[in-house]
């Protein structure tokens, strides 16, 4: 036995002394091979991203620590006359532009606070998808210097970003991190930015939007389920994204609160509530008829009974059984008047024809006899042909008990394909969002708001133009839609710089104009448009034909982009605008008496009129004064002078030359 043993032992000690490589099959080699490229490509990546000293997670990619200290060239909106429709009659804005310099240029207007700015912003960016092109910020790797020669010459870039483009995350973060900065410092404290994105960039998006907007301040991440790839290998995913986050849900919180005591917002007591689905399908298409045919109820019904014929047999609104139009409104005629479980009271009800009393319920009546009588009074009963059946209860479509908004919304995206086609044509835009969808949750968010102020910077077809229409149409309100368009390049059929007239702006005419390309009977909309072109930079031009508002906004703009982006604004004074990151101020000695050359001069009586104000103002020496010339005595420690427009020109990157001292 011991002999038997010996060569199996030695054999044994062999293999430990050897590599156990050796004795791996060609399978097992592979494998090995394949677990060392996966630890050498972990290794690269997890050693090339630098610890950061956060305390908790955060998001890396090259161009983070750029981003906030990119500055923002503005540029000047252009009414377009030929382009706009009624302005007259609307105060609706379609630019066309890149969102970011637009974005940026409107915060003279609309920069948020507690009582300004846009109430909800919708963003739809490109999902990277490798089929869509962005712009963006391409020069993440370049010293200051580089950045400013590179920009001079070509400006930004802009292309396709295919899937294999190993920094094609990157270059997507680098494009919207600014643009949801932008969007943030527009939106009013109780503001509400929604984000429709799709798996291509959730995570990042997410990791970004809890950086921008604060995690604390996150709503709902809301999923549009919107067709079933029933091609699928493995799963349909057939969803989409929406994420929603509040400016500063501590506002949002408090706004609730004061919702609670609005009337008509009182059942709900100041909570996110939305109609049933279709309700509101239905009511806007009442009111657009209401809107074209007055009083005439026979009108109004035919319109509507066209309405319903016109829907997919799936719309949620064939399931509501409100189609009966009078002069209160959409009704349903069906409501129980039994008492429920038996007992209720037994009085006469006198039928208004036959004039004798109504059958009875068995059950008896739900109302006592005087709230009958009220219902009679506001024609909410509905007398059968004679006394013999008992009469029902009529109730509104409008008075509908609302209900609360689930995270996942079950909606074919077909339909707003539909919409789109019977708008402007087939193939005229692929992957519309749904107008009705939109509206809903603009409600949903703005607690019905008829004055709410909506943003779309990536406004494609417009839809959030139509959704903002259906809204005012159904309830008379007064909401306001800014569209922002730069044109898609992928677009074979109509070239960029006619995109947003032909495509954006051209939905939103025929849907006001109610002349669709399917040329059916659509309503009209008493409401117009103004459309801008925002393509040529701020000139020297432009800043001397300032008002005193946008020059200060120019100046303030260029200041915050130089102080990371804080708020550098101070209000209410004559000369003072505003401090830097430091504390100096900044005076802007600009005043609109029209004509007044030498009321943008600055002279002694001027400069001492603002170290009064900065004194009081509690700001530091010496303060930054923007004027076009200086009369005043040169003193350092007072003040600097900055020359307009030349020193915003340079600060700009706009005037080759003069630097401005650092402030
Ligand atoms: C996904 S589509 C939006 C679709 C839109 N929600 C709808 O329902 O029709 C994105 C749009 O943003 C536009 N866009 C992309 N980058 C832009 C930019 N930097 N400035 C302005 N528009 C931009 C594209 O041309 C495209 O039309």
């Amino acid at each position: 036995m011991r002999r038997a043993q010996k060569p199996a032992q030695e054999e044994a000690e062999k293999i430990e002394m050897q590599s156990p490589l050796e004795h791996l099959s060609r399978e097992e080699l592979i494998q090995r091979l394949e677990e060392l490229e996966e630890q050498f490509r972990l290794d690269k990546v997890f050693s090339t991203v630098a610890e950061s000293n956060a305390n908790d997670a955060i998001l890396h990619w090259q161009g983070r620590s750029r981003f906030l200290s990119e500055k923002v060239i503005p540029v000047q909106l252009k009414p377009v006359q030929e382009q706009s429709l009624n302005p007259s009659k609307g105060a609706h804005r379609i630019i066309d532009g890149d969102n970011l310099a637009v974005m940026t240029s409107l915060l003279t207007e609309f920069r948020g606070g507690p009582n300004k700015g846009i109430d909800v912003i919708y963003i739809d960016p490109p999902y990277n998808t490798g089929e869509d092109v962005f712009s963006y910020s391409d020069d993440y790797r370049l010293s200051n210097k580089e950045v400013k020669e590179l920009r001079r010459k070509v400006g930004r870039s802009e292309s396709l970003v295919s899937l294999d483009d190993p920094s094609r995350h990157t270059k997507w973060i680098n494009h919207m991190a600014p643009r949801l900065w932008a969007a943030k410092k527009l939106l009013k404290s109780t503001g509400i930015i929604i984000v429709s994105i799709d798996e291509h960039e959730l995570p990042r998006l997410w990791m970004l939007m809890e950086e921008l907007f604060g995690a604390s301040n996150r709503m709902a991440t809301l999923i549009w389920e919107r067709s079933r790839k029933n091609d699928a290998k493995y799963v349909s995913e057939g969803h989409e994204y929406m994420l929603v986050w509040a400016r500063n849900k501590a506002e949002l919180d408090a706004k609730a609160s004061r919702m609670a005591s609005v009337p008509e917002w009182e059942k709900v007591k100041g909570k996110w509530r939305k109609r049933k689905d279709g309700a509101d399908a239905i009511l806007t298409a009442y009111m657009e008829a209401k809107a074209e045919f007055g009083d005439d109820v026979p009108k109004i019904q035919k319109a509507l009974n066209e309405f319903f014929a016109s829907l997919p047999k799936a719309h949620p609104a064939k399931k509501i059984r409100y189609k009966k139009v009078n002069k209160y409104g959409v009704y349903n005629d069906d409501g129980n008047p039994n008492w429920p479980g038996g007992g209720g009271p037994e009085y006469d009800v006198i039928h208004p024809i036959t004039k004798k009393p109504c059958k009875v319920p068995a059950s008896g009546w739900r109302y006592t006899e005087d709230e009958m009588q009220r219902l009679i009074d506001e024609n909410r009963v509905a007398f059968k042909a004679t006394h013999k059946s008992v009469p029902r209860i009529i109730t509104y479509l409008h008075e509908m008990e609302s209900e609360v908004q689930t995270s996942v919304i079950n909606k074919t995206g077909q339909r707003s394909v539909e919409t789109v086609e019977a708008i402007l044509g087939k193939g005229a835009f692929k992957n519309p969002k749904d107008h009705e969808l939109l509206a809903s949750l603009f409600n949903l968010v703005t607690w019905r708001d008829k004055n709410a102020i909506i943003l779309d910077p990536y406004a494609g077809s417009g839809t959030t133009a139509q959704a903002v229409l259906s809204m005012n149409a159904e309830d008379n309100g007064h909401r306001r839609f800014i569209l922002i368009e730069g044109g898609d390049p992928t677009d074979k059929k109509v070239p960029r710089n006619k995109y947003t007239s032909e495509i954006t702006a051209e939905r939103v005419r025929r849907v006001i104009t109610g002349k669709w390309a399917d040329k059916q009977h659509h309503p009209r909309h008493k409401t117009g448009f103004h459309f801008y072109r925002a393509h040529d930079q701020i000139t020297k031009a432009a800043i001397m034909a300032s008002t005193r508002e946008s020059l200060a906004d120019i100046i303030l703009q260029v200041v915050e982009e130089e102080s990371n982006r804080i708020d550098c604004r101070v209000e209410g004074h004559t000369y003072l605008i505003g401090r830097t990151r430091l504390g100096y101020g900044i005076a802007l000695v600009w005043q609109s008496t029209k004509g007044k050359k030498n009321e943008q001069i600055l002279n002694w009586e001027i400069l001492e009129k603002v170290l009064d104000e900065a004194e009081a103002a509690g700001v530091t020496r010496p303060i930054h004064i923007y004027a076009t010339a200086n009369a005043a005595p040169i003193a350092d420690d007072l003040y600097k002078f900055h020359q307009i427009p030349n020193s915003i020109l340079a600060r700009l990157g706009i005037l080759n030359g003069e630097g401005d001292s650092d402030e």
